[in-house]
């Protein structure tokens, strides 16, 4: 076990990070087709990500947001996260896939109304909207970058949501609020950034009300067999690659999130491995990325941004090999005391 209890590799870059890149957009569904030769994309990528190292984690995270936010945005709208996309349903754009997966999420944590609502890792503020229209919820957006809190609410100032929403840079492993604020706690792909994961579900359930939800969807490692004390070497190495390049702190599986959510009083707690159903992103961003839009995009973004795009092969080698994966986790807070 790691720092955390959590760390299954050998993390070279667990103290830094500038974050995963999703860039691009690519209008048509495809499904990706993605492979990397053993070694041969590895070693032109590690000379190059090596360089231009953030100083530390949260200001490696800041910094990434604050660079890429804006292409994002332009290329994809305001959803920063996977679609989803089910085997032999009919084809849609990748922007009805990502509010897909937001509904699919609600789905499985049995969620059908909500009141006030905590967006921990909020992008540039798509989930809250999507969620207030839907529920006609309040909602409280937090981000590490400044840019992405100041845009998240300039559009909702824009589209008339007044004081239902707010935005602001803030730690989600020390958040502004009150215990028991939120009777829903919502974190959609900023799990995979939080370098203490045990911290991390420990505030969630915290700001949740008696009774509220929890709903986590992250990127996680496969869970490891019986026996298995961590990820084999040439695992252990791809992800080091991944974290080195987007700087991400350490993985864990999604069983260690379950015991993290028994051991924070959560309860009814349900799982999902959505892998397969997010299958087409990576193959649609790399395409897409390879546009003279994309290509322009990424040198107009900057060096960050870059960095994050030549390592997406990676990523889909990743889901290939059944290493990464894609995973939902919800529970509801206990009404009773601890
Ligand atoms: C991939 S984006 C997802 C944005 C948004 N949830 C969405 O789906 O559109 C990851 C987000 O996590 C945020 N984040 C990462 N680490 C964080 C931390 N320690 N505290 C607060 N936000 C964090 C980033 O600032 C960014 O907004």
């Amino acid at each position: 076990m790691g720092p955390q209890g959590f760390c299954r590799t050998r993390f070279t870059a667990a103290d830094h990070y500038s974050a995963h890149c999703k860039p691009m957009l690519m209008q048509k569904r495809k499904r990706p087709t993605v492979m990397v030769r053993a070694g041969f994309v590895e070693s032109l990528i590690k000379p190059i990500t090596t360089l231009g190292k953030m100083p530390d984690l949260k200001s490696g995270i800041a910094a990434f947001y604050d660079e890429s936010s804006e292409l994002w945005e332009k290329m994809w709208g305001e959803h920063m996260h996977h679609g989803y996309y089910p085997k032999g349903a009919p084809p849609k754009s990748n922007q009805q896939a990502q509010v897909d997966m937001i509904e699919e999420s609600l789905k499985v944590a049995g969620v059908s109304a909500v009141r006030n609502m905590v967006d921990v890792g909020c992008g540039i503020g798509g989930s809250s909207r999507y969620l207030s229209r839907k529920f006609g919820c309040r909602s409280n957006g937090i981000t590490l970058s400044p840019k992405q809190a100041a845009r998240a609410t300039a559009i909702s100032q824009a589209e008339g949501f007044g004081d239902k929403l707010s935005f602001q840079v803030a730690d989600a492993l020390a958040q502004p609020f009150e215990s028991g604020s939120f009777d829903l706690v919502w974190s959609m792909e900023s799990g995979e950034h939080m370098p203490d994961k045990r911290r991390f579900v420990s505030e969630l359930a915290r700001v949740c009300v008696p009774g509220g939800v929890v709903i986590v969807v992250t990127w996680c490692h496969r869970v490891l067999a019986p026996g298995e004390e961590a990820l084999r070497p040439e695992e252990a190495a791809l992800l080091d690659r991944i974290c080195e390049a987007y700087y991400l702190p350490a993985w864990c599986s999604v069983a260690d999130y379950k015991q993290l959510f028994e051991g924070n009083g959560l309860v009814d707690i349900q799982t999902r491995d959505w892998s397969e159903e997010v299958s087409p992103f990576w193959g649609a961003v790399i395409a897409t990325a390879l546009t003279s839009e994309g290509v322009t995009g990424l040198l107009r973004a900057g060096w960050t941004t870059i960095k994050g795009a030549l390592v997406m092969p990676l990523m889909a080698e990743g889901f290939r090999r059944g290493l990464i994966k894609f995973n939902v986790i919800t529970g509801r807070k206990s009404a009773a005391p601890l």
